[in-house]
């Protein structure tokens, strides 16, 4: 062991799932598998490229001669998968791709897997395929509670904190799939494509359900990066509806740490939620935002305020996710290791240091995508 697959390592929480994989185990060979769309960014792993445990592949999972190719090729293992189209506004705009990548490549990636491992004289043994997989899919919880109530369970990370909720009803391994946007509907579809590979052929699948991430390399579509951004270039911070829209966010190398966890100790077949305890509706996460930035730019308070501008709702939108991941601090021990106000703090800061990044993205085609996506808002 090990020759370990991490598809999307290009992308946000793939770049940091390969960083933690090349520098923890120099005994693993890291093959990253990306097709670098609009999405994947090799500057995400310029610390790491030249390591000699790390290889970078370009290919589209949904490829599946290439799949076999790769998997041959490099005498995969081990198997992480989070390739995906992952952003929900573009899901609306074209299913298509979501459908084609999502299902199809997770697909591909499952029967190329199963080819090789079966053909070998161990076959499935010391092997394992981990789908990383969405809260979305479970549906939409209801703000019972519009005002917020304390939590009723709580973490280590979040003992210092107030943890409010807003409704009664969270999220757990047990909750029926209910996908409502294109994206959590091609999500839930690999989902189940996953697990159907474990009931019918025994391949030792795991899928994980994680709530919303953020932190340094995230794409600037997302919420938190758009908005730190957008106040920077004192540009509109669009929020949708009334900014009501409940999500539960973790940081994203506590993500990264989980999946390290699940891959090498969770229970084959099995599911496990992964969640921040941190329940924020928007309005209040983009007040964080604007304070932290206006803060760190010496700005004075409220200077940035007068950016908010509410927009039509996105269609659709799902009120609340909220996340129980008490199973896997329970069963493996993992909680989030930071408050929110320490990782908010770090991430701001990261995207204000690291203005080249977001300028080489944030120009040309992007720029065309935005006015074509809040034409009509
Ligand atoms: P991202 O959009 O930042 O990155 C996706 C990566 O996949 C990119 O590097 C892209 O180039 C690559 N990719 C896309 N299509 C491909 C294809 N056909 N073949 C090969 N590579 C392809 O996404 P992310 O936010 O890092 O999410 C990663 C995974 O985690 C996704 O599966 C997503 O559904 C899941 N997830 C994300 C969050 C979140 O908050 N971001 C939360 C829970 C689960
Ligand atoms: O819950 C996990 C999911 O979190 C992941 O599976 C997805 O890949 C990831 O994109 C994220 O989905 P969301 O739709 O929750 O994230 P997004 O950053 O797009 O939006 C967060 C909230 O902010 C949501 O309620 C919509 C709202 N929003 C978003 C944008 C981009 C706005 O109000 N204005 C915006 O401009």
């Amino acid at each position: 062991m090990r020759n370990i697959l991490i598809t999307g390592g290009a992308g946000f929480i793939g770049s940091h799932v390969v960083r933690l994989f090349v520098n923890k185990y120099p005994d693993y060979h890291i093959v990253n598998l990306d097709k670098l769309t609009y999405a994947g960014n090799l500057a995400n792993l310029k610390d790491i490229e030249t390591r000699p445990n790390y290889t970078f592949v370009r290919a589209d999972i949904a490829d599946l001669d290439e799949m076999r190719r790769v998997i041959r090729e490099y005498e995969i293992d081990g198997i992480i998968h989070l390739a995906a189209e992952s952003h929900v506004d573009r899901s609306i705009k074209d299913p298509f791709t979501f459908a084609r990548t999502n299902v199809m490549g997770t697909l591909a990636l499952l029967q190329a897997a199963k080819e090789y491992w079966e053909s070998l004289p161990e076959r499935y043994e010391g092997k394992r395929f981990y789908h990383i997989s969405t809260d979305e899919v479970y549906g939409a919880l209801e703000l019972t509670h519009p005002e917020g109530v304390d939590a009723p369970f709580s973490t280590k990370a979040s003992s210092g904190q107030k943890h409010e909720a807003y409704g009664e009803l969270f999220f757990t391994e047990e909750t029926k799939y209910n996908p409502h946007s294109p994206y959590s509907a091609s999500k839930a579809s690999s989902d189940h494509f996953v697990r159907a590979y474990h009931d019918t052929y025994g391949m030792p699948t795991i899928v994980t359900n994680c709530s919303n991430n953020y932190g340094p390399y995230q794409f600037p579509e997302k919420l938190i990066p758009l908005f730190i951004n957008n106040i920077r270039h004192r540009k509109p911070l669009p929020v949708y509806g009334k900014g009501e829209n409940v999500r539960d966010w973790l940081y994203v190398e506590d993500h990264a740490r989980a999946i390290d966890t699940i891959f090498h100790e969770g229970r084959v077949a099995d599911t496990y939620n992964i969640g921040g305890f941190n329940e924020w509706k928007n309005i209040d996460i983009i007040r964080v935002i604007i304070r932290t930035v206006d803060r760190l730019l010496g700005n004075p308070e409220g200077y940035s305020d007068e950016l908010i501008t509410f927009v039509t709702d996105r269609l659709g939108h799902d009120m609340r996710y909220a996340i129980d991941s008490r199973k896997l601090q329970r069963e493996l021990g993992w909680e989030p290791s930071l408050q929110f106000e320490e990782g908010i703090e770090k991430t701001v800061r990261w995207y204000l240091d690291n203005q080249e990044w977001m300028d080489n993205i944030t120009s040309g085609d992007y720029e065309r995508y935005y006015e074509e996506m809040y034409k009509g808002r």
